[in-house]
């Protein structure tokens, strides 16, 4: 059975042979810069970005050249700062206090993770809670957990729009998120409470891991293991969320479930490669804008 159903974004909504309907990441994404270049061209000014790139991890390279040119594409002005490993922290401070100050940006991000002798939590605190396209300053997070967001980490954001893009009711539903990092699963949770789902938030010292699973009427994977979520871990429709990116024995790019035994028994679930990824870029890109229009707006 193949059933295409349009969603807002016209996200394309594809129910395969397995039975779940396969949230399509890569076609939301394009969507949300679509519509962030459009408010990008209406500002009457260009928004500006800093990324703040340390040292020579070659997967932080990728995600910041990607983070470059979608910025590009989208009309932002992209800033990418690299500096040496060896940099101090002293130094990457005063580069973040003179970034603050610049006046033509609007959003920093630090990429993570930084060399060992430096503190990422001293850095992420001196950024200007404003400029914070991350989410990851310490006033942002509290805002977040208080209920009133303001800058949002951009996988929980990203996942929330997938969420919503499937039409899947989030008010009263049961949700289990499995992982407790401070970039996914704290900011997720606190998310989804703000929806009204009645959240729970699993990890590494959960007892009985598969049966909280089963319970789950949304899951939201991201404890970074290949392949751990297994479909009988699922319960029959339910919607399954996989942030995951790992490699897999056979070097391929897989997720935190195991796809092809979820797709049997979920209701929805989101590809990896294809489907929380692409979104991350596109929710830093409106985090920008929706910075640009605080600040200067
Ligand atoms: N490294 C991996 N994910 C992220 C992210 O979302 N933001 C930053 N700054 N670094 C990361």
């Amino acid at each position: 059975m193949t059933d295409a159903i349009a969603g807002a974004h016209g996200a394309r909504l594809i129910a395969g042979a397995g039975g779940a309907r396969l949230i399509d990441g890569k076609a939301v994404a394009a969507s949300v810069r679509a519509e962030v270049a459009v408010r990008v061209a209406g500002l009457g000014f260009q928004p500006g970005l800093a990324v703040v790139l340390v040292g020579e991890d070659p997967a932080s390279a990728v995600y910041v050249r990607n983070k470059d040119r979608a910025a590009a594409a989208a009309g932002i002005a992209a800033h990418t700062i690299r500096l040496p490993a060896a940099t101090t922290e002293a130094a990457l401070l005063a580069e973040v206090a003179r970034l603050n100050a610049d006046s033509a940006i609007d959003g920093i991000l630090v990429q993570l993770p930084l060399p060992r002798h430096i503190a990422a939590d001293r850095v992420i605190a001196a950024i200007d809670p404003a400029k914070d396209v991350d989410g990851f300053h310490p006033l942002n997070v509290g805002l977040l957990a208080s209920g009133r967001p303001a800058l949002v980490p951009c996988t929980p954001l990203g996942v929330m729009k997938l969420l919503a893009v499937a039409g899947v009711a989030l008010s009263g539903a049961r949700a289990l998120v499995l992982g407790r990092s401070a970039i996914v699963g704290r900011p997720m949770a606190a998310l989804l409470l703000a929806a009204d789902a009645t959240v729970t938030v699993a990890h590494s010292r959960t007892r009985d891991l598969p049966g909280e699973c089963r319970r789950a009427e949304v899951l939201i994977a991201a404890i970074g293991r290949a392949g751990f979520v297994r479909g009988d871990w699922i319960a029959p429709g339910a919607t399954v969320i996989d942030v995951g990116i790992n490699r897999g024995a056979d070097g391929r790019l897989c997720g935190d479930v195991a796809f092809a035994e979820a797709r049997e028994i979920a209701g929805a679930i989101t590809p990896v490669p294809g489907g929380v990824g692409p979104m991350t870029i596109a929710c830093l890109l409106e985090n920008t804008v929706t910075a640009a229009v605080r600040r200067r707006g």
